[in-house]
């Protein structure tokens, strides 16, 4: 069971509130002047990556604080529930177990009694093989040819991760091109296959539930194209295979049972990408480089678990989530990586965070009384920095971020990873030390500027700085430091949870949607003008049949 206690009412919090009128007028310029020492005392180093957190508006005694409060809030009681499988998704009545998927230190992992580990090696062993077997080509398609491509359909959670972490780790790929379809839309489907050929590709269906509108539409679909393309009802078991928990309906589907991947219910959609759902990761990475993957996560695990809060990277990136969205009334979070393979990122931990901490009933079932998770958003680096940095250095809200970089590039070409790393440190000093109004003045004054255009353009050319950021320095983006990062995060989203007493493992939010969609979809399928719901909701839905 999970601890319940309400963090506005600890005496950290208490503490944390006076603490913080004393820091909130303190400039990050001022902090960094008083004590040389910040970055040894704000930076920590785990295997290839750094965390510097220097950059934040604390001092030592911000981070104490926070660490008391993440213990008044039993975080290890938390931690210790859900590594030893107890049903912390109390409102499913499930254990969180993703971190059993990469549990690659041979110990058992129990759920109600029962070990897990032969069950999760079991597929992982299957995984390994059906790869093995489609990457050397001996997997053969009903032609006799090998696969080329393979075409993952899945959405959210048996989606975003793999697309993640292939696009992440493009520089490990195989020979096979993995391609991903997730949208309802047709337009998604329809572009992927247009250049496919049916007799060389190779479907997964990824659903955890088998029975999500959007991934059974695109099955279906995939389903008719391969018929229509010259494939037999008997090439399917060549040609499609499932990764799901629903063994029943992924035999109605038509898929040989054989030929599917199980996971379980204690593996949540947006923490599966470690699970059979990471079956389309294995194809284009290879299995070697799926189970460095894993051993980097499962590396992340055990520092989680066993290191001391003051020195636990997850813990110290939440507790400072939980300083600006409760004490500096941040409303989002900027994930801003330095490297074009990361580009979906910050899409990835969108659901990963906004999915598990977007809630405003806490674990009493009660509405809360302060601010739950926050917006999370972001793009690779230099591009947003054409974009939205403005509004990050001279805006009116406060966006923590968290900048990611690696030292060594994959792709070292000319002066460009230079370039690059040069504006991943210059963003984050900026945002720290901003312009003061005498700098500003003395760059005029040096390009002979008149008085009267200064006076004029000073005030816009100041940048009032203070604004934090972590920055995450890794030695390079590898299977290993991937997973190891990616684990990082999940475990901060975990931790902000725990203080805020919500349930991060369930998405009730994401179902009205589902079942609304299913209420209308009926309606859509005769000319009849409708009068059964608002004004606007009929308004919109008469013209649309009046259109379409
Ligand atoms: O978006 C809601 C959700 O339930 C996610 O949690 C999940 O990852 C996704 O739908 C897909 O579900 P499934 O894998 O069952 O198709």
């Amino acid at each position: 069971m999970l601890p319940n206690v309400d963090f506005t009412n600890t005496d950290a919090y208490n503490y944390l509130s006076n603490h913080y009128i004393n820091i909130a007028p303190k400039h990050l310029r001022d902090l960094f002047a008083y004590d040389p020492h910040r970055f040894e005392k704000f930076s920590i180093l785990f295997e290839d990556i750094l965390l510097d957190y220097s950059k934040n508006r604390i001092d030592e005694q911000t981070i104490a604080l926070l660490i008391q409060l993440a213990r008044e809030c039993q975080l290890d009681q938390a931690i210790a529930a859900m590594f030893n499988g107890e049903p912390i998704n109390q409102t499913e009545g499930r254990a969180v177990l993703h971190t059993a998927l990469r549990n690659v230190s041979g110990t058992p992992v129990l759920v109600d009694g029962k070990d897990v580990m032969p069950e999760v090696n079991a597929v992982l062993e299957h995984m390994k093989t059906f790869s093995e077997a489609v990457i050397s080509g001996a997997w053969k398609g009903y032609n006799g040819k090998e696969i080329t491509d393979v075409v993952n359909i899945g959405i959210g959670g048996s989606d975003l991760g793999p697309v993640m972490v292939t696009e992440a780790l493009k520089p490990y790929k195989t020979r096979l091109n993995v391609h991903f379809v997730s949208n309802v839309d047709g337009t998604h489907l329809v572009e992927t296959l247009r250049e496919l050929k049916a007799d060389t590709t190779l479907f997964l269906i990824a659903s955890k539930t088998f029975t999500t509108q959007e991934t059974m539409a695109n099955a279906h679909s995939a389903r008719d194209w391969f018929l229509e393309q010259g494939g037999r009802e008997a090439d399917i078991a060549k040609h499609f295979v499932a990764l799901s928990t629903n063994t029943k309906a992924v035999e109605a589907f038509g898929i040989d049972t054989q030929n599917m991947f199980a996971f379980w219910d204690w593996v949540g959609g947006r923490y599966s990408l470690w699970s059979a759902i990471g079956l389309s990761i294995v194809l284009s990475i290879g299995f070697d480089h799926f189970s460095e993957l894993l051993a980097g996560a499962h590396a992340a695990d055990k520092h989680f678990k066993d290191t001391p809060f003051e020195e636990n990277i997850p813990v110290i990136m939440a507790v400072l989530g939980i300083w600006y969205n409760n004490f500096f009334d941040a409303e989002s979070h900027a994930i801003l990586p330095y490297d074009q393979y990361l580009h979906r990122f910050a899409a990835y931990f969108q659901q990963g965070d906004m999915e598990s901490n977007g809630k405003y009933v806490d674990r009493n079932g009660h509405p809360v009384e302060y601010q739950t998770g926050p917006i999370i958003w972001g793009e690779p680096g230099t591009n947003g920095q054409h974009a939205f940095y403005q509004l990050i250095h001279q805006g009116t809200k406060m966006i923590p971020c968290d900048f990611i970089a690696p030292a060594q590039t994959h792709n070292p070409i000319g002066e460009h990873h230079t370039l690059l790393l040069s504006n991943f440190f210059a963003q984050t000093e900026a945002l720290m030390n901003g312009k003061s109004e005498d700098e500003v003045e003395m760059e005029f004054i040096k390009a002979g500027q008149d008085t009267e255009q200064i006076a004029f353009l000073t005030p816009f050319k100041v940048f009032e700085g203070n604004r934090p950021s972590n920055s995450f320095l890794l030695k390079k983006i590898t299977p290993r430091s991937l997973g190891t990062l990616i684990a990082f995060y999940e475990h901060k989203i975990f931790t902000q949870g725990i203080i805020w007493n919500i349930f991060s493992f369930d998405q009730w939010g994401v179902e009205l949607g589902k079942q609304l969609a299913g209420k209308i979809l009926p309606e859509l399928k005769n000319d009849q003008e409708i009068q059964t719901h608002d004004s606007s909701t009929n308004g919109l839905i008469n013209q649309y049949k009046v259109w379409r």
